[in-house]
């Protein structure tokens, strides 16, 4: 049907086509299907009674304030408290290299506004985190693609991708999301002194760093580019943007993130924040920050990576029993997701349609490539879903692959 608005939108809106991810979530609401496609928290581990108790204890200790409208940085106890767990990560910063955003998915879209203009080329992973280049996409970017390997981007490719001259470079270094990978120490360095060399500076986007669960914790790449340049004490102004988010570590329906910038970048980011929305919900600050005081959030963190490691072996378990040999797939050491490799004549896309019918959904992995590739790919999400649904979910899915692959189902 033809209405007035047809030929009205901007041309930004061309390139906005809905994510597959929230298309294929739709399908995926009906409580009969077991999910390993959306990044969704276990609700298990919400914690509920804390939000209950903190809520009554800020409107009783602050009443409208925590009502009003406040400043576009943020919650400056909030900031503050950011600042003192940052340091506990090695970098001293202050409340000033720090914006409060609703949601790490804004700060994304927020760099898009001040940064991207129409044409503008992004160093990427590939494959990468969807969120962004939808944002992205909005403000006309291309993509310049370094392909990932078990040890995150591969930074021998880096260099070459760098002579394109891209505006900056994206990077998710810790349990990425979609592959579950992690860039390793040597690699961290490389990216650091490739991107100063070529001055061009970092996006590391981090919301699962907090949640490994074995192996030892990698320095983050806005700690090393501090220590790298030597930076004064207690604020940062180094070549990397560091977004992380309350979303996996307490509840991703208070759309409340952090990115942690030089002050300069920071003023800006301010400003477009204002046309976006002015400022995070208030309430929400406050009300994180009552929760997450006097070590709550550390113990809960404990929790958090107690189920999802318990969720991750009990996949990688069933994956060997019930995949075929010729399928390969990522052992990350924290996160979410993990990513599954099936042989090249194959398409993840087929796959989904087969489980689809056995009621298991994931994401494939094709739409992550912003240029192209990985149509025989597919992320899957470990989070969500119990033990037991993960148990079940993942042998019909591997009765879905051995189908597609036309072989007799073998159960090791
Ligand atoms: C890599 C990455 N960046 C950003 C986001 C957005 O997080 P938020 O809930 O803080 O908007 C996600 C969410 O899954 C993510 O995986």
């Amino acid at each position: 049907m033809h209405t007035p608005w047809d030929n009205r939108y901007a041309q930004r809106t061309q390139r906005m086509g809905s994510s597959a991810i929230r298309e294929l979530l739709k399908l995926t609401e009906k409580p009969d299907i077991i999910s390993f496609a959306g990044g969704l928290p276990a609700p298990e581990v919400f914690p509920v009674a804390q939000f209950q108790e903190a809520c009554q204890k800020v409107l009783s200790d602050f009443g409208a304030q925590a009502l009003q409208y406040s400043t576009t940085e943020g919650y400056l106890p909030l900031r503050e408290q950011i600042a003192r767990h940052t340091a506990r990560y090695g970098i001293e910063i202050n409340p000033d290299n720090i914006l409060i955003t609703s949601g790490s998915q804004q700060a994304l879209d927020l760099l898009g506004k001040v940064f991207i203009n129409p044409g503008d080329h992004i160093l990427v992973e590939s494959p990468t985190y969807l969120g962004a280049l939808q944002a992205w996409n909005a403000y006309g970017a291309e993509y310049v693609t370094v392909p990932m390997d078990k040890s995150g981007m591969n930074t021998d490719a880096l260099e070459e991708a760098l002579r394109a001259g891209p505006k900056f470079i994206y990077v998710l270094p810790n349990f990425q999301n979609p592959t579950g990978v992690t860039l390793s120490l040597k690699r961290r360095h490389r990216l650091i002194e490739l991107a100063d060399q070529y001055g061009v500076p970092i996006i590391e986007d981090d919301p699962y760093g907090q949640l490994r669960f074995e192996g030892e914790h990698l320095p983050s790449v806005v700690v090393l580019d501090d220590r790298f340049r030597g930076n004064c004490r207690e604020c940062y102004h180094g070549n990397v943007i560091y977004l992380s988010t309350f979303s996996k570590t307490l509840a991703p329906g208070l759309r409340l993130a952090w990115m942690i910038a030089p002050p300069e970048v920071i003023r800006k980011l301010v400003q477009a924040k204002q046309g976006a929305d002015l400022h995070t919900a208030s309430f929400n600050q406050i009300v994180a920050h009552e929760v997450s005081r006097g070590g709550f959030l550390d113990e809960h963190i404990k929790l958090i990576r107690k189920t999802y490691r318990e969720r991750r072996d009990v996949m990688l378990g069933a994956m060997d029993r019930f995949f075929p040999p010729e399928v390969d797939w990522t052992h990350p050491e924290g996160g979410l997701f993990l990513w599954g490799t099936l042989p090249k004549y194959l398409s993840s896309a087929d796959v989904l349609k087969l489980s689809l019918e056995q009621k298991v959904a994931f994401v494939p992995g094709e739409p992550f490539h912003p240029n192209g590739g990985g149509h025989n790919t597919m992320r899957l999400n470990f989070s969500n879903a119990t033990p037991e649904k993960i148990q079940e979910g993942i042998r019909r899915l591997g009765e879905a692959i051995f189908e597609v692959i036309g072989a007799p189902v073998h159960v090791r």
